[in-house]
């Protein structure tokens, strides 16, 4: 582990499915892996599992989470390094539904001193496994698209992030376009801050980049997407990093 501060845990959430936080945790977590942090990504949307794929070792995967909680591998059979990104490793979620619980969240906490950052990418909505996950992180990164219905369920994402107790939520604005926004066909930023009430952390742009690499099994490497991702991270390192003008970014 590096020396650069004490591990953080972040859980990616959002009400809606589909809202981009799969995109945002391995965006990320890459950002903090090029950092030099030792990164983690947690799948924890049991049954629906996706970053192994996202990430190209679904072939690889032979143990996961459920596994690990069940005493049926030791937990370094289950992490999986990401070829190609140095610091980068993944926890992969269990095909098995009802392993998010407690024994989730003390996984969690007890891999806190082999890392430097872990993320943990949530299920969507309102479950067990939703609270478990959020209850094992320090903070919440909460995922919120350009779009009405994305900041209604921002703001009922927020009530349960209030139900578990968890204060410490940052907002990131995906799939952000500035020709729609200015044409009034998206939400306009302050609106979207004042509506969820949420403080922004960063915004990263709709860049076909990472649809791509999604679909290709590889983190994306290039593009405006990941320059964002790179802000956020080093924003979430204590570092003061200007937001760029909105048709920048
Ligand atoms: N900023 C972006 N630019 C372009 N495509 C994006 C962006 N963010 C997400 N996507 C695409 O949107 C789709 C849904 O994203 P993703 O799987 O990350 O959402 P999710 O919130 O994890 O969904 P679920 O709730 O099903 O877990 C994917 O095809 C992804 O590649
Ligand atoms: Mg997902």
């Amino acid at each position: 582990m590096s020396d650069n501060s004490a591990c953080k845990i972040y859980v990616v959430v959002s009400g809606k499915g589909g809202a981009g936080k799969s995109t945002v945790a391995c965006g990320l977590g890459g950002a903090f892996a090029d950092k030099g942090l030792k990164t983690l990504l947690i799948d924890a949307d049991e049954g629906l599992r996706c970053l192994d794929l996202m990430l190209g070792v679904a072939d690889q995967v032979v143990f996961d989470t459920g596994d690990v909680i069940n005493d049926r591998c030791d937990l370094a059979d289950a992490i999986k390094e990401i070829s190609g990104v140095p610091n980068l490793s993944l926890l992969p979620a269990s095909n098995e539904h009802g392993v998010v619980g407690d024994g989730f969240a003390e996984l969690a906490t007890s891999l806190r001193d082999q890392f430097d950052r872990i993320i943990i990418d949530s299920t969507a909505g309102v479950g067990d496994g939703f609270k478990a996950a959020v209850r094992s992180a320090d903070a919440a990164i909460v995922v919120v698209g350009g779009d009405p219905v994305s900041i209604r369920d921002a703001r009922n994402v927020c009530q349960l992030l209030d139900d578990v107790g968890m204060t410490a939520r940052r907002m990131i604005i995906n799939r952000f376009d500035y020709k729609a926004m200015k044409q009034s066909l998206a939400p306009h930023i302050d609106k979207m801050i004042d509506n969820t009430a949420l403080r922004l952390i960063g915004i990263v742009p709709y860049d076909r980049v990472l649809t791509v690499s999604a679909i290709k099994g590889k983190l994306a490497r290039r593009g405006k997407a990941k320059k964002a991702f790179a802000r956020i991270a080093n924003r979430l390192c204590g570092k003061n990093v200007r937001l760029p003008k909105l048709s920048k970014i």
